[in-house]
C-alpha cells in the first residue's frame, strides 16, 4: 500500500474521475448550487479538480491558491459552516461510490477540514 493517500486513490486518473461524480452531487443540492451559479462550467471543473487534488493531498500547490481570496464571493453570497459541512458530506458519498475505504475517506475528511478557517477567512493571510 502507498503511504501516499493521492496515490493510494488512484492518482490523476481517480482526480478526473471524482470531480464529475463530486460536481454532479454538489450542483445537484440545491443549497450549494446557488452559490456556482455565476462560475462558467469550464472553470468551474477546473477549480473542483484543484479542490480534489488537494483534499486527497496531491500535488495541488495548496499555497498558490489563497482559499480565502477565493471563497471571498461565496461568503459574501451567506456561505456558511453548514455549506461548508455539506460540501465535505459530497466528497465522502463520492469517494463512497467509488469504493475508497472509510481510513481513506477519513483523512480526506480531515484535510477538507484543514482548510475550513482558510476558507471563512478567519486565520490571518
Ligand atoms: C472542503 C472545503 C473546500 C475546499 C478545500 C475548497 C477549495 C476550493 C478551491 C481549491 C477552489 C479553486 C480556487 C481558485 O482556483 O482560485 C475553490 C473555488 C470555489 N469554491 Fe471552494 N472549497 C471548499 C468549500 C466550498 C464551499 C462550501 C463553497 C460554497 C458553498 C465553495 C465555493 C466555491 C466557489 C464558488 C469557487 C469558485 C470561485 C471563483 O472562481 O470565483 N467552496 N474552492
Amino acid at each position: 500500500m502507498s503511504s501516499n493517500l493521492y496515490e493510494r486513490l488512484g492518482g490523476r486518473d481517480a482526480v478526473f474521475t471524482a470531480v464529475e461524480l463530486f460536481y454532479d452531487r454538489v450542483l445537484g443540492d440545491p443549497m450549494l448550487k446557488p452559490f456556482f451559479d455565476d462560475i462558467p462550467m469550464k472553470e468551474q471543473k477546473a477549480k473542483q479538480r484543484a479542490f480534489l487534488a488537494m483534499a486527497f493531498g496531491g500535488p495541488a500547490t495548496p499555497k498558490a491558491v489563497d482559499l480565502t481570496e477565493s471563497h471571498a464571493a461565496s461568503v459574501a453570497k451567506g456561505m456558511t459552516d453548514e455549506h461548508f459541512d455539506a460540501v465535505v458530506g459530497h466528497l465522502g458519498a463520492t469517494l463512497e461510490s467509488m469504493g475508497v475505504p472509510a481510513e481513506d475517506i477519513a483523512e480526506v475528511a480531515a484535510i477538507a477540514e484543514s482548510t475550513r478557517d482558510a476558507i471563512f477567512g478567519r486565520v490571518p493571510a
